[in-house]
């Protein structure tokens, strides 16, 4: 049991999951790519739950991406009305656990009646404090820093900012992530290792775990493993391994 072996006082505090394989755990069990999207939802459901259980407080899950749009309409519609019941079912129980959900993303794509169940559930937990998830939803990182160049760019010109004014801290407060810390660690599942447009300048340093598990058989099991293998390591931030140690 991994579970146990966690160290408490040393959970990430931001957890961020690329949510991949869907579509070959169905195919390995001849069924059709949308029954893998669907138990994808109920492994989404067991991670949080195993989220909230050892205290991390933000958790990020890569949902749909800008490049998904391109896929066959079909999956593209089976995938927003499963948002939308995900939503219809699970927003009592965020409610009931205290959890806030998020979204980063350009929302504004999504079709009218997925875009309006989102918003309702995002107004209804804006309250909740234990956990944060973030959805990203019609989310690319490309697609994220350009805006905040032409954000930028427009208040520089409107005499609002002043180009020497440009740093760390101020570019990713013009980021949708500006109210949440960077990922302590980055999960990608079904064997892929590549990031895929997600988060590219929040990730800069941190630690990224690549599974073989199709996202359907990530469960709580799987996810404190990973949480185990990412206390394993030392994060040096460039310093050395002597000079953290001086430190503590
Ligand atoms: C991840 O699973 C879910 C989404 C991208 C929406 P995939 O649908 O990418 O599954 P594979 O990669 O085809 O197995
Ligand atoms: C990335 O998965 C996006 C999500 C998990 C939502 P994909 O399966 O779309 O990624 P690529 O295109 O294979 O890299
Ligand atoms: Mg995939």
């Amino acid at each position: 049991m991994f579970k146990e072996q966690i160290d408490k006082t040393r959970v990430p505090q931001h957890v961020a999951i690329i949510m991949d394989g869907n579509g070959r755990w169905a195919k390995e069990r001849g069924l059709d790519r949308i029954f893998g999207h669907k138990e994808g939802a109920a492994a989404f459901s067991d991670v949080t739950e195993a989220a909230v259980e050892i205290g991390v407080k933000y958790l990020t899950a890569y949902a749909f991406s800008t490049e998904n749009w391109n896929r066959p309409q079909a999956e593209v519609e089976a995938l927003m009305s499963l948002l939308v019941s995900t939503i219809e079912k699970e927003t009592e129980k965020l409610l009931k656990n205290d959890i806030r959900l998020c979204c980063i993303g350009d929302i504004k794509r999504l079709p009218k009646p997925v875009f309006d169940k989102l918003n309702g559930c995002l107004e209804r937990t804006a309250h909740c404090k234990r956990m944060t998830i973030i959805l990203a939803l019609s989310y690319s990182s490309k697609w994220e820093i350009l805006e905040a160049v032409k954000n930028i760019a427009n208040d520089v010109k409107d005499n609002k900012l002043s180009a020497e004014k440009i740093d760390d801290e101020l570019f990713s407060s013009y980021l949708n992530t500006k109210n949440f810390p960077d990922p302590d660690l980055l999960i990608r599942t079904s064997g892929e290792t590549r990031i895929s447009n997600f988060l590219l300048w929040q990730i800069a340093y941190s630690e990224l775990y690549f599974t073989n598990t199709n996202w359907p058989d990530f469960r709580k099991e799987q996810f404190f493993e990973a949480i185990c293998d990412y206390q394993k390591r030392e994060r040096r931030f460039g310093k050395t391994s002597e000079q953290l140690k001086t430190e503590i």
